[in-house]
């Protein structure tokens, strides 16, 4: 039920990120996306990982510039908003209070409304932007959505913009966090996956072998693999101190093709128990390479409608939060100013 009737004169919607390290905020005017401006915070690099204090820190300084930029590319000004949407959670606190905040301070100062997102949501409805220059497919409902990043693995049936089902999910780690964690095993830069996605087109995905969880269902679990690739590189490397350096792209490809099979697994029995044969991927695990081309090859072989985000919607955006704020808006979902983030 749509009840705002906003489309006709122009719905135009702030959208505001800052869920882990990166601070984005994009305007989507009737479902079309004007800017989407990102800070991405070098700061983690040195750390291996996200300082929660330090992103916070970094927020707070980007947040101002990074909504500026993004009205002003979208030749839009603040009191032409007609709501502003923001990631309530999950994430960090600290990271998503400084979003969360802004937000309130900017509804106030100018009278549009609230609209909270979920960030997973907003990380499946990204499929839903209509960008400029190209027709982007959208999904037809139900689909089936394989979420996959940092912090998350499910696997979604979305029976609309509102009505998610999930029906697999991870019991421990996240596909994202398996590539990270094992990248930093092999010495390799935070974030990791990107840089073993890189590493990989350069070897062979048979070269090792690691073991895959045995879970019950649709679940996943990543911890076991994460563990296996530490002691089997202990091992290697108590025989020979420079087989990491030696086996790089062959490990790379190794791990990502056992990351790839795990997932897949599960998406396969999901889809083949819903029927459901529109199936999409979201999240940044959904950059990868691999996990593309696989998409790409099995919907070709089980006749499935393979649904691939553009790369820019697929790590951390705002304008997956401002699209889905925007049918939320459109839906009569808004939010008072009582709303507090959550982080999990
Ligand atoms: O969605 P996202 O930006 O943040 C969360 O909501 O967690 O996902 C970040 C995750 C990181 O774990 C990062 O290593 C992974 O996405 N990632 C990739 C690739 N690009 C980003 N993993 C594998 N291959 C990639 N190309
Ligand atoms: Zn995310």
């Amino acid at each position: 039920m749509i009840v705002n009737n906003h489309t006709e004169k122009g719905c135009t919607i702030l959208g505001i990120e800052s869920s882990c390290d990166d601070t984005s905020a994009a305007v989507i005017r009737n479902g079309r996306l004007m800017a989407n401006v990102m800070a991405t915070q070098e700061v983690h690099r040195n750390y291996g990982g996200v300082i929660p204090e330090l992103a916070s820190r970094a927020h707070e300084q980007h947040i101002i510039p990074v909504v500026d930029q993004a009205l002003r590319e979208a030749h839009v000004t603040a009191n032409d908003l007609d709501a502003i949407a923001f990631t309530c959670g999950p994430g960090l606190l600290g990271s998503l209070l400084v979003g969360v905040s802004f937000a309130k301070g900017l509804s106030l100062s100018v009278g549009a409304p609230l609209v909270e997102v979920n960030h997973l949501q907003g990380h499946v409805l990204s499929h839903f932007i209509d960008i400029p220059d190209r027709q982007l497919p959208h999904p037809s409902f139900p689909f089936l959505c394989l979420l996959v990043s940092g912090g998350h693995t499910q696997l979604i049936v979305v029976r609309s913009y509102f009505d998610f089902e999930i029906i697999g999910n991870t019991i421990d780690d996240a596909a994202g966090e398996a590539f990270d964690k094992c990248a930093k095993v092999m010495g390799l830069p935070y974030p990791g996956g990107p840089v073993i996605d890189k590493l990989a087109a350069a070897g062979n995905p048979q070269a090792f072998r690691f073991a895959k969880p045995r879970v019950g269902g649709l679940n996943y679990s990543f911890s076991g693999l994460k563990t296996s690739f530490l002691y089997f590189l202990r091992d290697k490397v108590a025989g020979n101190p420079d087989f990491i350096a030696q086996h790089q792209a062959d490990l790379c490809a190794s791990l990502q093709q056992t990351i790839i099979d795990i997932l897949f697994d599960n998406l396969i029995k999901a889809a083949a128990h819903t029927s459901i044969r529109e199936v999409a991927i979201a999240g940044g695990v959904s950059a990868n390479s691999g996990l593309r081309r696989r998409l790409i090859d099995e919907s070709a072989r089980r006749g499935w409608t393979a649904y691939l985000p553009e790369l820019k919607f697929t790590t951390d955006n705002a304008a997956m939060i401002a699209i889905a704020g925007y049918y939320k808006f459109l839906h009569g979902d808004i939010t008072g100013l009582d709303i507090v983030p959550f982080n999990n």
